[in-house]
């Protein structure tokens, strides 16, 4: 991180654009967005579907790039950055978690979480002591051997955020992560992300929502329309 930037911003974000070339049209998903998230933020984005919220993330997410403006993560400018650092700073700094739960449906939920620490040098042993101590951390200790299609929505998810905690990511990203859930199930998974930079890993966590009741959640909430922020 350089010495000139306050040591808690995360990601700084200066007149972002993403258009997206679509056959013949262009879209212009986000049109000038310009943003700072700090560390410790349970940032919400609100607003209605194809407003831009998943582009965003997804910029964020150090999964694409915009087409004009800059993004920096962690003091280091993603546009500048080759695509090595970004892949290592994507695996290694962030987590995901998505509305449809994205679970492995044959592997159970401990099974689901370890996988994620494969690709570290952690032995098995280590690997499945963590997983069961972060399915404990989301409520799950009963279920460890449950497969997916076994647990309800609400339980996938939590399962879904156990393995996004597996490499102690410090952003957590979640597009939508309540929109299969009911009211009370969206309760706990909102509750669970709002703990998670209160315990011992700090984590940030940013959520895309076009669910309103989600935004009280939050410790910003930000809307969005038409791919700017109002
Ligand atoms: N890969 C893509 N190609 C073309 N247009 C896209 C693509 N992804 C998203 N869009 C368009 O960009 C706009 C914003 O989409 P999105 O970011 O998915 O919004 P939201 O997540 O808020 O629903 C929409 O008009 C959508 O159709
Ligand atoms: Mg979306």
């Amino acid at each position: 991180m350089s010495l000139t930037e306050s040591s808690n911003t995360l990601y700084e974000l200066k007149n972002v654009e993403r258009k997206y070339n679509f056959k013949s049209n262009e879209v212009l998903a986000i049109k000038d967005v310009s943003l700072e998230i700090s560390e410790g933020e349970l940032l919400i984005l609100e607003g209605p579907s194809g407003s831009g919220k998943s582009t965003l993330l997804q910029m964020l997410g150090v999964l694409d790039l915009p087409t004009k403006g800059s993004i920096s993560f962690l003091g280091e400018s993603l546009d500048k950055a080759s695509d090595k650092v970004r892949t290592k700073l994507r695996s290694l700094k962030i987590g995901f978690i998505f509305q449809q739960f994205n679970l492995i449906p044959t592997l159970s939920a401990l099974d689901n979480v370890e996988l994620a620490m494969v690709p570290t040098k952690a032995k098995k042993s280590a690997r499945e002591a963590r997983a069961k101590e972060l399915l404990e951390r989301v409520g799950l200790s009963h279920r460890l051997n449950h497969m997916p299609s076994k647990l309800s929505g609400g339980e996938q998810q939590r399962v879904a955020i156990a393995r996004a905690l597996a490499n102690t990511p410090q952003v957590l990203i979640a597009d939508e992560p309540t929109g299969n859930l009911d009211s009370e199930s969206s309760r706990q998974v909102m509750d669970l992300l709002r703990g998670l930079m209160t315990q011992s890993e700090r984590v940030t966590v940013i959520v895309a929502t076009h669910d309103k009741d989600i935004a009280k959640y939050g410790t910003r909430t930000l809307k969005v329309k038409d791919g700017l922020l109002v």
